[in-house]
């Protein structure tokens, strides 16, 4: 996509295009393409109009309803924040008065889009020009353009006095290969710029690769991890007067939100676990529950104080699985009833699962090298009953648990 296929998809030709292209998304793209040119359309008309159509259908899972009007990139969608992070992300902004912000590097615009719905005042840079076009059309589908204003240009010239607060999502994966990058020095803009905005600007928020390193977090700032229905999304550094505290899991759910809702901002806190990242909890042997805590408790560090919550203990020190007597409701964990410790022997666990009867289970691991297809094979399972094996050390030994859902 250039900046001339996005002025024709502009027009009102291209607007019919894209109507018509929404109807054939998802389809056989052939027969679509077909489709479109017997109408008499361009064939390079059709060709944009069909994946835009086709990229705004594998939006809908990141924005929703709104996807239907956006103009995306393959690219910029893979690295678009969900909707329901940006949401949250504005909201908290909001709440500590922020009024003006810069978004530097704002890629097809989720988070500017989601602080100028929240009410602020948004001057959103972006270097790559069909991308920043993109970003100024999507605030101006969403009826935002004069709350949030895109320029195309290097962030790191912009002037950041203009602005109370700025938000940085550095582009984390190659431009042009569109491989990941995983050491943040490698990031676009680079990180020594990302990490000195907070000297610079009262209000910094930084949004991170999940995998993070904690010896990167710069000193004085909250970092929080974020998870969406138990799926691992995003780090933010909140710096200056944005940093609460050390560490910060926020839970959010977007599978409760209902269909009818969807294009309505969901501004809710979600779940949220605090703590310094530094508690050690205890560890004990193998009780009746096991609790598999969610993968932003475990980023965050902060398994201690679930345990702390729940009167949990770990088997082993090094393993982020927690062992309770009781089974207690916590959005932080998913919680199994153990029905049985095995040290792990495939024909012991074999002849067990056979006594039983089970025919189906979901493997879970933590600190075991075993791979679960491999090993569900090896189990050549057969019955009628299901439950769940826990693959996992317990005082250093490899050790399978055996467990059902918790009742109720
Ligand atoms: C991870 S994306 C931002 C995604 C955005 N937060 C969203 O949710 O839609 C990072 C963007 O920064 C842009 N970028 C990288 N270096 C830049 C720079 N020096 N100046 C301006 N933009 C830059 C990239 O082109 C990319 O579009």
């Amino acid at each position: 996509m250039d900046l001339d296929q996005l002025a024709a998809l502009r027009t009102p030709e291209g607007s019919a295009a894209l109507a018509t292209a929404a109807g054939l998304a998802g389809g056989d793209p052939l027969a679509a393409a077909a489709r479109l040119r017997a109408t008499g359309m361009p064939a390079e008309l059709a060709a944009a109009a069909l994946t835009q159509a086709e990229l705004r259908r594998r939006a809908v899972g990141k924005f929703g309803a709104d996807a239907a009007g956006m103009f995306l990139t393959r690219a910029g969608l893979e690295q678009a924040t969900r909707r329901v992070v940006a949401d949250r992300r504005a909201a908290r902004l909001r709440a500590a008065g922020v009024r003006t912000l810069a978004d530097l590097g704002c890629g097809l615009g989720a988070d500017a889009l989601a602080a100028a719905r929240a009410g602020i005042r948004v001057y959103a840079v972006e270097a790559d020009p069909t991308t920043a076009a993109m970003a100024a059309a999507n605030a101006d589908a969403a009826g935002l353009a004069d709350l949030c204003t895109v320029e195309c240009g290097d962030a790191t010239a912009f002037d950041v006095t203009r602005v109370e607060a700025v938000f940085c999502d550095p582009a984390r994966r190659k431009a042009g290969t569109g491989r990941r990058i995983f050491d943040p020095k490698s990031y676009s803009p680079p990180w020594d710029f990302v990490t000195g905005l907070a000297e610079r600007v009262p209000y910094t928020v930084v949004k991170v690769a999940p995998g993070l390193d904690h010896a990167l977090i710069p000193a004085g700032a909250e970092a929080e991890w974020v998870s969406v229905d138990g799926d691992l999304v995003e780090a933010a550094l909140w710096c200056g007067r944005l940093a609460e505290l050390r560490r910060r899991a926020t839970l959010l759910r977007e599978k409760e939100r209902p269909p009818a809702d969807a294009s309505a901002p969901s501004t809710g806190a979600g779940h949220q676990l605090t703590g310094d990242g530094n508690a050690e909890a205890a560890v004990g042997p193998v009780r009746r529950f096991l609790y598999d805590p969610d993968p932003a408790v475990v980023r965050a560090h902060l398994v201690a104080e679930l345990a702390g919550e729940l009167g949990a203990t770990l088997g082993d020190p090094t393993i982020a699985y927690l062992y309770a007597d009781t089974a207690a409701p916590t959005p932080f964990a998913r919680c199994l009833e153990i029905t049985d410790v095995l040290p792990f022997s495939l024909k012991r666990l074999r002849a067990l699962l056979r006594e039983r009867r089970v025919g189906r289970v979901e493997i879970l691991k933590r600190g075991s090298a075993l791979e679960p297809e491999q090993l569900r094979r090896d189990l050549r399972l057969a019955g009628d009953a299901a439950a769940s094996l826990v693959l996992t050390r317990v005082a250093g030994a490899p050790t399978v648990l055996v467990c059902r859902p918790v009742a109720g």
